[in-house]
């Protein structure tokens, strides 16, 4: 059994207009998508900024109404639940965001942020409590003697490790990691996602891991879902995926990956190109009316991509 399933998720925001602010349309945010992931395993959901990613993370955290399809964790549909407060499943998902900083009050001290969802949902002692976040702390490398500082007082990569830890403190069991890089240096980039690979393993956390760079999820994710225009235009083993693309999106997606073998460069260069021409002459081949999105047809097992 799956331990979340995604099932025909639909998000649409409405659209008010008029001075009487009625709703005069949607925006499809997410439209009909469908997932697994399992314990332990790491799904890495990809596309162009507005595809609809952090829309598809805040409705499996109950963060956004849902227009239709269902939630089910742990094979429970908690589609109805989903956004009530202090449930065990809203201490099982946990959520890091690209910017953590913003997200962070700057006058608490690291430790109220860490401690804030304990206080939500755990009666603790200020001795047991401020035990908790010292070991939070050292999951991702920090000394106890950080808690008693606030957050302009510690560099981008270390608040996001921050950011790891504050999502760890309920001990959950899914956490969406959404662009939790992508604000960051290159070198600092690669030792965060360190720090996320290291505490999977001790955990046995599941990774919804939210990225438009196919390239930061290279070495993350064992599976992939490309996204595009609010649905998925390919999906399959991360193997799959990289080796054998068949949508032009992906295609594109993945020439947009810098190579680090400088010999390369021209030929990527070259190959870019190449996926660029088909890009623009093909598209009527891979969306149909309205630019829109086929349904996913298996290839094989590991597999399926929207084509005709
Ligand atoms: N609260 C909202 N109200 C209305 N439209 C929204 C809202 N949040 C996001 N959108 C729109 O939904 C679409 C998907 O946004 P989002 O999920 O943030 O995409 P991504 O994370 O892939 O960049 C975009 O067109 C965006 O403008
Ligand atoms: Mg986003």
């Amino acid at each position: 059994m799956a331990l979340l399933e995604v099932k025909n998720l639909k998000v649409y925001y409405p659209i008010k207009g008029g001075i009487m602010g009625r709703t005069v349309g949607y925006v499809k945010a997410v439209n009909d998508i469908s997932f697994e992931i399992n314990e332990g395993e790491t799904i890495g959901l990809i596309g162009e900024s507005g595809c609809g990613k952090t829309t598809t993370g805040k409705a499996i955290l109950g963060l956004v109404p849902i227009t239709s399809g269902s939630i089910i964790f742990n094979g429970e549909d908690i589609t109805k639940y989903i956004n009530k407060n202090r449930s065990s499943y809203r201490k099982s998902v946990q959520m890091i965001f690209q910017d953590v900083f913003s997200s962070m009050n700057p006058k608490e001290r690291i430790l109220d942020i860490i401690a804030e969802p304990l206080r939500n949902f755990e009666k603790l002692s200020k001795a047991e409590e401020r035990k908790r976040v010292d070991e939070l702390l050292a999951i991702v490398g920090m000394t106890p003697e950080n808690a008693l500082k606030y957050p302009h007082q510690f560099s981008g990569g270390q608040r996001q490790r921050i950011g790891v830890a504050r999502a760890l403190a309920l001990k959950p069991k899914l956490i969406v990691c959404d662009e939790p890089v992508s604000a960051l240096d290159l070198s600092v980039q690669a030792q965060v996602l360190n720090y996320l690979k290291d505490v999977q393993e001790e955990f046995g956390l599941s990774y919804l891991f939210i990225s438009h760079d196919l390239g930061v999820v290279q070495h993350m994710c064992q599976k992939l879902k490309i996204m595009h225009r609010a649905r998925f235009v390919e999906i399959g083993t991360s193997e799959e995926i990289y080796n054998n693309p068949l949508h032009i999106y992906t295609k594109r997606l993945l020439t947009a990956v810098p190579d680090m073998d400088p010999t390369n460069r021209a030929m990527n260069e070259q190959q870019r190109k190449e996926v660029e021409k088909e890009y623009e002459s093909s598209l009527g081949s891979y969306y149909g009316e309205d630019s829109s999105v086929y349904d996913l047809k298996k290839i094989n097992d590991d597999h399926y991509v929207a084509i005709p």
